[in-house]
């Protein structure tokens, strides 16, 4: 946790972006896995976190706009759990690391909202989007799961989201700090890339890293010789030299914050001609779309430039063909890079999402786009000093998206669809860094930079 002052000071600046009435906050419980004992790895809603830091099962915090003050409610631990799962402090001693005085057990929770209720008062929550806290609000409130995500507070969803998305400096010390496991996952996982070895001996070394350091992983290990399927969670392939092996991967420590890369390298250690040919598209993407990170760029510029430049070297390897501007504005690029160029990261890997993409990412002035592609970008709107996003361009070659697109005649003004039939059996190349911006520009998070050129990849590979 950090020090208690700094959840009283977010909590304040809170409370003068919303009005009146009480925000209700509630963390998570725990989730049985295949009966009621034996539950999984317990993770607390980030939101809950950024406000009181309290990393335990059961609680709920109420910020009262109108009175300032703040409440945890939630229920001491007895002699029963006690032996079991060991002691806990009461909630009362918890609360205080929060900077937080007063505290209820949750059957009083239900009081203070029915008395909010019955005076008319605002109730702020976040849609909710586990099942447990879905029913609890719906005992709370009296709102059906289906209907909450529609009465949730709009005002609240704008003033977490403003808040969350600016970094503050012990936050970004953090992040920094962080990197450092991310780096040794990735560096392992290049290590072990040798034929003969199974997909999931790696997967699983890599999890084992995130967990020795006391974290977890910030997502499920994304890890394939099948790199076209973006977020492919099988890893029962057995490795052979020359493959590429698209491994994307993240560190979520103890406070729960993430880190987010990828590097896609080939197994044994020698990129092939026609590998380093993309390679070389992708790596030139991400390090000029890094360099153009600034506060007041819209992120859907630096998408823009993202596919520019990929269509730009795609069509030197005669794969596309035609204006390159004209390529993009048509979408014809993201037949080989159909998703975003990146999102928000922090106490979440896609930060924020719960609260919704669209709060996160974008706002009055920028709205999302409907192109095939481009509307999967999750961060659109203007940077900021403080943002922390990740930067994460690809190109894929999908077999059922070239078949889709050679059948309905998708762009072909614009694809050589003979020259892309040699890159069949490809896969697909991404790489991933994660990017603080600042005050004039930007620059990474970490010591340093998880090795990303060919050189430096093919020196590490296999060793
Ligand atoms: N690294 C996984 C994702 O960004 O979706
Ligand atoms: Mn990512």
């Amino acid at each position: 946790m950090f020090k208690s002052k700094v959840y009283t000071e977010r909590r304040n600046k809170l409370r003068s972006l919303l009005r009146d009435g009480i925000v209700l906050l509630m963390g998570n419980v725990d989730s049985p896995m295949s009966y009621p004992a034996n539950i999984y790895r317990f993770r607390q809603d980030s939101t809950f976190l950024y406000f009181f830091g309290l990393d335990h099962p059961g609680l709920a915090g109420v910020i009262d706009l109108d009175k300032n003050d703040d409440c945890i409610f939630g229920d001491n631990v007895e002699i029963d759990d006690i032996i079991w799962t060991g002691y806990l402090p009461t909630i009362a001693e918890q609360a205080l690391e929060a900077g937080v005085q007063k505290t209820g057990p949750l059957s009083k929770l239900t009081d203070v909202l029915m008395s909010a209720i019955d005076s008319k008062r605002k109730i702020h929550f976040l849609p909710p989007y586990r099942a447990e806290n879905k029913l609890m609000l719906q005992k709370l409130l009296g709102i059906v799961p289906d209907m909450q995500k529609q009465y949730a507070s709009v005002e609240l969803k704008k003033a977490v989201s403003s808040l969350r998305s600016i970094k503050d400096d012990d936050e970004i010390a953090h992040l920094d700090a962080i990197q450092d496991v991310g780096y040794l996952m990735h560096t392992a996982a290049m290590k072990m890339a040798r034929k003969g070895v199974y997909e999931r001996e790696i997967a699983g070394y890599m999890e084992g890293l995130a967990l020795s350091h006391g974290g977890t992983i910030s997502f499920p290990v994304i890890l394939s010789k099948h790199g076209e399927i973006l977020h492919g969670h099988d890893h029962s392939n057995k490795l052979a030299n020359g493959d590429l092996l698209l491994v994307d991967a993240g560190f979520e420590s103890e406070m729960s914050y993430a880190t987010d890369n990828t590097r896609t390298f080939a197994v044994g250690g020698k990129f092939s001609a026609q590998q380093k040919g993309i390679y070389n598209i992708v790596l030139e993407a991400i390090n000029s779309c890094i360099e153009k990170i600034k506060p007041g760029v819209p992120y859907r510029d630096i998408h823009h430039h993202a596919a520019i430049t990929i269509a730009t070297g795609l069509k030197e390897l005669g794969i596309m063909k035609g204006d390159v501007k004209e390529a993009v504005a048509a979408g014809a690029h993201a037949m080989f890079f159909p998703h975003g160029l990146g999102h928000m990261m922090g106490l979440d890997v896609h930060d924020m999402e719960d609260i919704g993409e669209n709060f996160v990412g974008y706002d009055e002035k920028t709205t999302r786009s409907t192109q095939f592609g481009t509307a999967y970008l999750r961060l659109g709107r203007k940077l900021q000093p403080g943002f922390v996003l990740t930067v994460e361009p690809g190109i894929y070659f999908i077999p059922a998206l070239i078949e889709k697109w050679k059948k309905e005649i998708i762009n072909n003004a614009f694809i050589n669809f003979k020259e892309v039939d040699k890159y069949l059996d490809f896969g697909g190349i991404r790489l991933e860094d994660d990017v603080l911006v600042t005050d004039k520009g930007s620059r990474m998070l970490g010591k340093k930079r998880i090795p990303i050129s060919i050189k430096d990849v093919e020196e590490i590979t296999g060793k």
